[in-house]
């Protein structure tokens, strides 16, 4: 008998190809997470859950799922939206994807410093709006990218692929480990605020944990310098989005360019969509369609490989199954 699965959305083909033929699965077709009673409902008796990053993967959802199940697969790198150790305690194995959006992630790390210090997205905006009348030399002025200074927080995969694109333009690439590791391809700071004191691009490559939710606070905007720009494109809760409205508002620092935000998404009105030195998007980090479809198959595959008893590619609580 195929083991019964819930995959809370259609996800690319390439992933759902390997559902259809290896899972009894039980899909949900919305585009919006499926509210939590049917969550509840639709979770019980199974032995696996496919989940996006905006899935809250919790205690209650393994409560109604029940001793069933075996396999939570997160269609992300990032896994913050799953209660982990709650797994790890119930001996459920949590897999991810990491890897596959590494150079994706990093593209679009460059098309934000690239947006913001040049402008983009204002200049677009305004010959939309037919402002466009003649050459000006003085029109949309900007910020030049190239020979100026990145501080990379986190010199993971995706720090480091991003600093390999930094060396293209010339720039010095300064980078920040909380953990003290040197790595090759920059220059390591022994402490944060020699970073933000440096950077004239401060970009953010680190997962959120419990430990480090808002690290990025008032005080972190006060270090940076204040013709420097603040990127994100790793997850919304890192940053105190009051403190970041604060320091653009104020003109603490030049400009943020966003891909993640808190919340997620942000409603119309949030104020950093009325803010002319912010770009935000819609957390499309890994949005390539080669990528995508590549996360999908990773995660449809850790999730068959686990329910057949076979070691998945990329476990995070590894340590369940030996139990
Ligand atoms: C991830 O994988 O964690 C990204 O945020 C979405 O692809």
């Amino acid at each position: 008998m195929r083991p019964k699965c819930f995959i809370t959305r259609v996800i690319p083909e390439a992933g759902m190809e390997l559902i259809r033929k290896h899972l009894d699965a039980d899909v949900w077709e919305g585009e919006l997470p499926p509210p939590r009673d049917v969550f509840f409902e639709r979770v019980r008796g199974v032995q696996g859950i496919l989940c996006l990053l905006s899935d809250r993967i919790d205690k209650e959802v393994m409560d109604a799922a029940g001793d069933s199940l075996k396999v939570i697969s997160v269609m992300a790198v990032g896994y913050d939206n799953v209660d982990v150790q709650e797994a790890t305690r119930r001996g459920i194995l949590v897999t991810n994807t990491p890897g596959a959006l590494t150079e994706t992630t990093a593209d679009l790390t460059f098309a934000l410093i690239l947006a913001i210090a040049r402008r983009v997205v204002e200049a677009v905006q305004f010959v939309k709006q037919g402002k466009w009348k003649t050459w000006s030399p003085t029109l949309l002025l900007g910020e030049d990218v190239y020979g100026k200074t990145i501080g990379i927080i986190g010199f993971g995969r995706i720090g480091q692929a991003v600093a390999r694109r930094a060396k293209g333009f010339a720039m010095e690439v300064l980078y920040y480990d909380y953990k003290g590791r040197e790595f090759d391809g920059g220059k390591r700071c022994k402490t944060l605020d020699e970073l933000l004191s440096h950077a004239d691009f401060v970009t953010l490559h680190i997962p959120s944990t419990p430990e480090n939710k808002k690290i990025v606070d008032k005080r972190f905007f006060e270090k940076m310098k204040p013709t420097a720009f603040f990127i994100n494109v790793a997850r919304g809760d890192l940053v105190d989005t009051g403190a970041l409205v604060d320091a653009l508002r104020q003109k603490r620092i030049k400009g943020a360019a966003l891909d993640c935000t808190d919340p997620e998404p942000l409603p119309p009105d949030h104020p950093l969509l009325s803010l002319d030195n912010c770009i935000v998007l819609p957390h499309i980090g890994s949005a390539s369609e080669k990528t995508r479809n590549e996360i999908a198959r990773l995660a449809a595959i850790n999730l068959i490989k686990a329910l057949a008893s076979e070691m998945p590619p990329h476990p995070v609580n590894p340590e369940v199954l030996g139990r």
